[in-house]
This record gives structure tokens, C-alpha cells and sequence, in this order.
């Protein structure tokens, strides 16, 4: 059995009062039982993950980072590297999320390194991919993400991405308050295990995490984590509020 993810995206979101305020608010709410079914991440702004860690220390909550430098160190200003990650404790990434590979223009090659220094650092990616909607519109959705898991993914050794966790997040459902369907988010998920399933073996492909994202929010989450290739949601602005990310949760546990 795959074990559901509830994972917050928070972007450049909060400041460092409003984190303490979460923190807080989402321990109240949240018991020891909630946490058992269902991991739950929250993928913060640098400056933050290490006041989240504190607040989270004694929770099983899972705090990680929103992007990583795909150079190891040096004259790189403003960046993070993933040593430094790993210096603090962080275990998991998100990389090529869209918006990084939209206003950073972030390529696919770019993202393999970044897989890559992440794997040297034993730090878990959560992968994202998606396409847009005129490719959906166009009929080009399947080879636009597998063109981009193959790219950065599967060209790498089955060791390097043994631990890989995927997110598939519709170019067009993000921040949009579209999400997609259950049945279209369905349909790309096993599209996606088979393709781990070819390059990888059966044995992969079903451990394997695939979560969904794109206007995830307390009203469709149930609908959409009940379908049986949907491992959880990477959430963005259902995120920001405690109790919508934890409502989310209890949809997740349904
Ligand atoms: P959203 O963002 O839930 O606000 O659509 C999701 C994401 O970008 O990860």
C-alpha cells in the first residue's frame, strides 16, 4: 500500500509572523492519529525551513525546500545548494516545479543535474511535471511529460531515482481554481506508472508516489485522492491556512 501524501507548496508566501502563526495553529488542530495514514510536507522559502523544523520537531511533519541550485558550490549569488539542504537536515525538494521552469527558465537538462546533486545528497525530489493547456488542447499532454521524465528522470541510473516521488501539475490547473478532474488526473497518473513500469519494472512502478497538483483545495481532494493511481496532492494556496491544509488531510485519511 502506498502511503498518501498532503504536501503544502507555500511559494513566495508569509512572513516569518505569519509561519509562527501556521505553525501553531495547524499543531492545535492536528493529533498523532492524523498523521499516522498520511505523511504530511510543507515545502517552505528557504529562510523559513529552519523555524518550520523547530515548531515541527516533536510532529511527523516533513519539512522541505522549494528548489535547489544545480551547482554544488561557488560563485553562484543567491542560490542554495544542496549540501547546504543537507546541512540543515532537509530531506526533500521540489524541483521543476512550472514556475521555476517558466520565470527561471529551467530546462530539462537543468533539472537532471539538479536530481543529480540532490541524489549526492540523500535528499528525496519531488519532481514535478505538467503540460499546458494548449498541448492538452492540442492532444500532445502524454508526450509533453514524458518527454520531461524521460529528459530528467529516466535518463538517469534507477539508483539515482530510486526514491523519486512525482508530482503531475497541469500547467493549466495551477493557481487557477480549474483543477483537473478526477478522471483527467487519473489518466495521466497511470500514463505515468506505466511509463516507471516500462523503464523501471512492475516492482518500481508500484511503489512509486504520484501526487497530483493544480487547485487542490478541501472541496475536491477526496474526490480526487480516491482515484487509484493519485497518491495525494502538492497543494499551493489551500495551503497557506491550517485549516484548509488540515481538512485536506482528513480527506486523505477518508
Ligand atoms: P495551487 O498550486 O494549488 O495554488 O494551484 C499548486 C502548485 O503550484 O504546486
Amino acid at each position: 500500500m502506498r502511503k498518501k501524501i498532503v504536501a503544502g507548496n507555500w511559494k513566495m508566501n508569509k512572513s516569518l509572523k505569519e509561519v509562527e502563526h501556521f505553525a501553531k495553529a495547524f499543531i492545535d488542530i492536528t493529533s498523532d492519529s492524523d498523521l499516522k495514514r498520511s505523511e504530511v510536507m510543507l515545502f517552505a522559502p528557504y529562510i523559513f525551513l529552519s523555524t518550520l523544523q523547530s515548531h515541527f520537531s516533536k510532529k511527523n511533519i516533513i519539512i522541505g525546500a522549494q528548489d535547489v541550485s544545480e551547482h554544488e558550490k561557488g560563485a553562484y549569488t543567491g542560490e542554495v545548494s544542496a549540501p547546504m539542504l543537507k546541512s540543515i537536515g532537509i530531506k526533500y525538494c521540489i524541483v521543476g516545479h512550472s514556475e521555476r521552469r517558466k520565470y527561471h527558465t529551467e530546462t530539462n537538462d537543468q533539472l537532471r543535474e539538479k536530481l543529480i546533486r540532490l541524489y549526492e545528497n540523500k535528499i528525496t525530489p519531488v519532481f514535478c511535471c505538467g503540460e499546458q493547456l494548449e498541448e492538452r488542447n492540442n492532444g500532445n499532454h502524454f508526450n509533453v511529460v514524458r518527454n520531461q521524465i524521460i529528459d530528467s528522470v529516466l535518463s538517469l541510473s534507477e539508483e539515482m531515482y530510486k526514491n523519486i516521488i512525482i508530482a503531475y501539475e497541469p500547467i493549466w490547473a495551477i493557481g487557477t481554481g480549474v483543477n483537473a478532474s478526477p478522471d483527467e488526473a487519473q489518466e495521466m497518473h497511470a500514463f505515468i506508472r506505466q511509463l516507471f513500469s516500462d523503464e523501471a519494472g512492475k516492482e518500481f512502478a508500484a511503489q512509486l508516489r504520484i501526487l497530483y497538483g493544480g487547485s487542490v483545495s478541501p472541496e475536491n481532494s477526496e474526490s480526487l485522492f480516491a482515484r487509484k493511481d493519485i497518491d495525494g496532492g502538492l497543494i499551493g494556496g489551500a495551503s497557506l491556512a491550517a485549516e484548509s491544509l488540515y481538512s485536506i488531510l482528513q480527506s486523505s485519511n477518508a
